[in-house]
């Protein structure tokens, strides 16, 4: 059995192989934690934004979209606090010159207690089979007991110093848990100092009358900045929503896993603007749509948990990430966040202009109260190839690949092959194509065996295949084999469209919603 680092690794590689994700300007070598989407990778992230759209400004007659420039002005991110306060604390180490992030060095080593403890209690359960009773044991073994002890100091001591923005202290906490370098192995470390995650370049053609500008870090402030453009030319009233889809970076310091962390990305962000007062509600209200936003697509209902912040920015009265399973543990795709009226108010202050909202109802003005939500498009992707990848034995000690990912996200729905190269077959495989590509990604192959062809597909993850035979020429019937089951079932030409319209439909997975 592979371990979960391993699977990762073949995940990576075969995101690779098969056109799905390519690492950026790779003949140079490529630019670290910068990925570029190949033909299938692409396809699979447009079905994702789609899904997201629809649901979003489809189902909800009260959302609409924007498509906001990346540069913004930069008192944008002055007002936003992102100028001032979008930092993370770093650490070098002297001798293996390599950077790392305080935090994670910190968070990395609570996860090396909990993974003690998890592997005592393991050990535990094989001893004592049936009879073991887990909770007991967590109070009682002396060695977890320490563990938990040890694990919970370090959390407290850790939250303190980052609530307090104490950098000495996280410093210390490195020191004092005797936290190494992975690379020199050694604890010969700098200050902690805050680094600005924000790109910046210059816009103007002078050096004296050039202007420091941003590559946005978020969508989000696109949305606040034309509140009053959307809420005034749609006639919206509150509440209503603004979503938008756009790229948005980061200097990570640490760029890891993948697409999961990367310094370009992309986002998909909705702010609902809602009657102040009434937000924790409305926080409620949308914590539950996007889990069944995400639980509607079956990957799996158990993959996924809320995890409640802490720690609340400043301006956030409540805020939950929504955590997907991955090979390298739980781990965040989404946030939500009720971040009361501060964003709209600082731009308020900052442009000299009045935001606000008359309340024909109430009779009144007031600044909105904002419930966001904002999901990365690249971690979806990641959650979706990681929950659908698969390595299968097969009867007689064949094996294959096969990506079971949900049909209405899947790059090409089906395949259409001509038996072989003659005989009039590739002729019928094409009039059957024409049949059905206007409505959906169709690919025609003719080279190689059947068999070949079939792996092909499972690997890219296309649902139907359809063989064109020297039958089909005479009774207008094809052979459907399907992806998951590989079974096999003889169609009429005439039915194609609905068998591939039935599985692959948006419109059903959206009336889930
Ligand atoms: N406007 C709120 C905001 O940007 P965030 O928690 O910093 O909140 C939201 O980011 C989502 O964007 C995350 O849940 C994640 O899916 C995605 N994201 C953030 N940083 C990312 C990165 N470096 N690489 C890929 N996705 C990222």
């Amino acid at each position: 059995m592979a371990t979960q680092e391993e699977t990762f690794k073949s995940i990576v590689s075969h995101c690779k192989e098969y056109g799905f994700v390519f690492p950026s300007s790779e003949i140079y070598d490529g630019l670290a934690a910068v990925y570029d989407y190949g033909q299938n990778g692409v396809e699979l992230k447009n079905n994702i934004k789609q899904y997201w759209w629809a649901a979003m400004t489809k189902l909800h007659e009260n959302i609409v979209g924007i498509d906001a420039a990346i540069f913004m002005h930069p008192t944008t991110w002055k007002a936003s606090g992102h100028v001032d306060a979008f930092n993370d604390p770093l650490i070098d180490n002297r001798d293996s010159k390599k950077r790392y992030r305080a935090d994670v060095l910190i968070e990395d080593q609570i996860a090396k207690y909990d993974e003690k403890i998890d592997k005592e209690v393991q050990k535990a359960r094989k001893r004592f089979g049936e009879s073991f009773d887990e909770a007991l044991y967590r109070q009682t073994n002396p060695r977890v007991v320490e563990h938990q002890q040890k694990r919970d100091a370090l959390h407290e001591r850790y939250q303190k110093a980052m609530n307090a923005n104490d950098l000495d202290e996280l410093k210390q906490i490195i020191l004092d848990e005797g936290i190494v370098c992975p690379i020199s192995g050694t604890r010969n470390w700098t200050d902690v100092r805050q680094f600005n995650l924000m790109f910046s370049t210059e816009m103007g053609s002078t050096a004296e009358g050039a202007m420091k500008i941003y590559l946005r870090p978020e969508t989000a402030q696109g949305i606040f900045v034309n509140f009053l453009n959307v809420q005034k030319t749609g006639r919206m009233k509150v509440p209503f929503g603004i979503a938008q889809i756009g790229k948005a970076f980061r200097n990570e310091i640490v760029a890891r896993q993948f697409v999961f962390r990367m310094r370009e990305f992309e986002q998909m962000e909705m702010q609902f603007f809602v009657r102040p007062g009434t937000e924790l509600e409305w926080f409620e209200h949308w914590k539950q749509f996007r889990l069944r936003w995400h639980k509607a697509l079956g990957l799996g209902d158990e993959k996924y948990r809320f995890h409640d912040h802490d720690k609340l920015a400043h301006y956030a009265n409540a805020a939950t990430d929504i955590e997907f399973l991955m090979p390298f543990g739980f781990k965040e795709v989404e946030g939500i966040h009720s971040r009361t009226n501060f964003d709209l108010s600082q731009h308020a202050k900052y442009s000299g202009k009045k935001i606000e909202y008359f309340d024909p109802e109430l009779n009144e003005s007031y600044t909105p109260y904002v419930i966001e939500t904002s999901i990365g498009v690249d971690r979806m992707f990641l959650s979706v190839m990681c929950s659908a990848y698969k390595e299968e034995q097969l009867e007689g000690g064949d094996s294959r690949v096969v990506l079971s990912l949900p049909p209405v996200l899947a790059p090409v729905k089906a395949c259409v092959m001509p038996l072989v190269k003659k005989d009039g077959l590739p002729e019928k495989a094409r009039e059957v194509m024409d049949l059905l590509r206007f409505d959906f990604n169709i690919q025609y192959d003719e080279k190689d065996s059947i068999g070949k062809r079939y792996r092909r597909q499972d690997a890219i993850g296309t649902p139907f295949c359809i063989t064109i035979d020297h039958d089909t020429l005479n009774d207008e019937c094809v052979t459907v084999r399907y992806r998951d089951t590989m079974k096999q079932d003889r169609v009429k030409i005439s039915e194609l469209h609905e068998l591939i319209r039935s599985q692959v439909d948006m419109t059903d997975l959206l009336r889930k919603l």
